[in-house]
């Protein structure tokens, strides 16, 4: 693909260079359209049963992309108490949020169970804290089923190497602290990672958790957790999307299975969070100097590691567009790491990479920028978060989260 910003016409009645000019930069800049296409497409995943989306608050939890979520129809997932106040102020009512926390204290708990929050228990310990707060209550239990996938080690969240969820051995042990409090499980859930583009790892998981499904007897609702694959090499190697038909189809022959033996149909549910709001954001940055070392060209930008915490983190792809002058460039092709302005060498957005020449005072256009991108940003080296806007349908920016101030930063100081 030639360009991805100029093929979607990404910024609408805008340029890049006005928005910088207008908001500051760097900027994260969504796109309403693409978002609402992805969300359309999450929301109708699953036609033949009863079937919701949640989407995973945790890769974008912007004010106004929630409310917009909420028009398309989705549910949401939420992983802490914060990320449930965010969702109410949003309009979500209890009844769409469901709480999937990890390691969390009694007064989280007792958060949701006062608010009508059906929670998901990830460990026989939180189970029975859950129990003693509300005994005679309705939860669900977050399952391992054996099978994690993802792009990165550190997000792979089912198998043998993980923190998260309640393996089929404790099975037992669970059943006796439910019937402890008199607990009703009416759900179960699982996650096995975030971002596979080969739908079968996650098919695998699903044929398992279904096993173990059928240990608790009739459910309520089985959710079998969010990664669906967003194409990160979509420009540099024209990466496809992912192939929501075939998966569709081959979903709901595994489920065909499971209402047959089984002889009853639950609510199903996915937990989609990169998909919803990847595409649909990109990251912009002023490229501030251009300099050589050991012959080696650097970009150094204002996309620190701090606001795009992936490629430091993860060693995450994000493609690349170059602009100048409000329109994207494409000539003299060149290798360039391009560098953020944090205090650390391993500020680098992307590392020998081939791309258009760069210039001082171009802009950097990180694409796929709308999951994980804002959500895990910090003020580390005392640096100011950016501001976001959205590109509406009718093309026109609106702010929809300001840039941090100084006050800001400086507020939760004792002076
Ligand atoms: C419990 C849970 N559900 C859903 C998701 C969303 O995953 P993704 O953004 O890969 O779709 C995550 C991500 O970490 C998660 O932890």
């Amino acid at each position: 693909m030639e360009s991805f910003v100029r093929s979607v016409n990404f910024f609408g009645n805008c340029d890049a260079e006005r928005l910088l000019e207008e908001f500051g930069s760097p900027l994260y800049v969504y796109n309403e359209d693409i978002i609402r296409g992805n969300l359309k497409r999450l929301a109708g995943l699953i036609t033949k049963y009863p079937y919701t989306t949640n989407y995973s608050i945790k890769a974008n939890s912007n004010l106004s992309l929630l409310k917009i979520a909420l028009e398309e129809g989705l549910n949401c997932d939420a992983m802490s108490e914060g990320e449930i106040r965010l969702l109410m102020k949003a309009g979500f009512t209890p009844d769409r949020i469901f709480y999937v926390p990890n390691n969390v204290s009694r007064e989280e708990l007792q958060f949701a169970v006062d608010n009508n929050i059906m929670t998901s228990l990830d460990s026989i310990d939180q189970l029975d804290l859950y129990g003693q707060i509300n005994p005679g209550g309705r939860c669900a239990v977050r399952l391992n089923p054996g099978v994690g996938a993802g792009h990165h080690e550190k997000v792979i969240t089912a198998g043998k190497n993980t923190k998260f969820a309640i393996t089929d051995d404790q099975l037992d042990t669970l059943f006796e602290v439910a019937a402890k409090h008199d607990l009703k499980i009416v759900g179960i859930n699982q996650h096995i990672g975030s971002l596979f583009m080969n739908p079968t790892p996650f098919l695998e998981s699903v044929k398992n958790l279904l096993t173990m499904a059928k240990r608790f007897g009739k459910l309520e609702f089985i959710d079998f957790g969010g990664g669906y694959g967003v194409p990160y090499h979509k420009v540099s190697e024209d990466e496809k999307p992912f192939d929501f038909d075939r998966f569709e189809a081959e979903f709901e022959k595994v489920l065909d299975s499971f209402v047959e033996e089984a002889g009853y149909v639950p609510l199903f549910k996915t937990e989609p969070g990169r998909y919803a709001f990847c595409e649909g954001g990109v990251l912009l940055g002023r490229v501030y100097a251009v300099k050589y070392n050991a012959g080696r060209k650097y970009a150094g930008t204002d996309i620190g590691m701090n606001i795009l915490t992936r490629p430091s983190l993860y060693g995450s792809w994000h493609d690349i567009e170059v602009i100048r002058n409000g329109k994207v460039v494409t000539d003299n092709p060149e290798y360039v790491t391009v560098t953020g302005n944090i205090c650390e060498s391993g500020d680098i957005i992307a590392k020998e990479r081939l791309l258009p020449e760069i210039r001082t005072n171009d802009i950097a256009c990180v694409l796929d920028a709308g999951a994980y991108g804002y959500s895990m940003a910090s003020n580390y080296n005392m640096r100011l978060r950016p501001a976001e806007v959205l590109i509406t349908c009718s093309g026109d920016a609106k702010l929809i989260r300001r840039r941090d101030t100084y006050e800001d930063l400086f507020r939760n100081f004792e002076f």
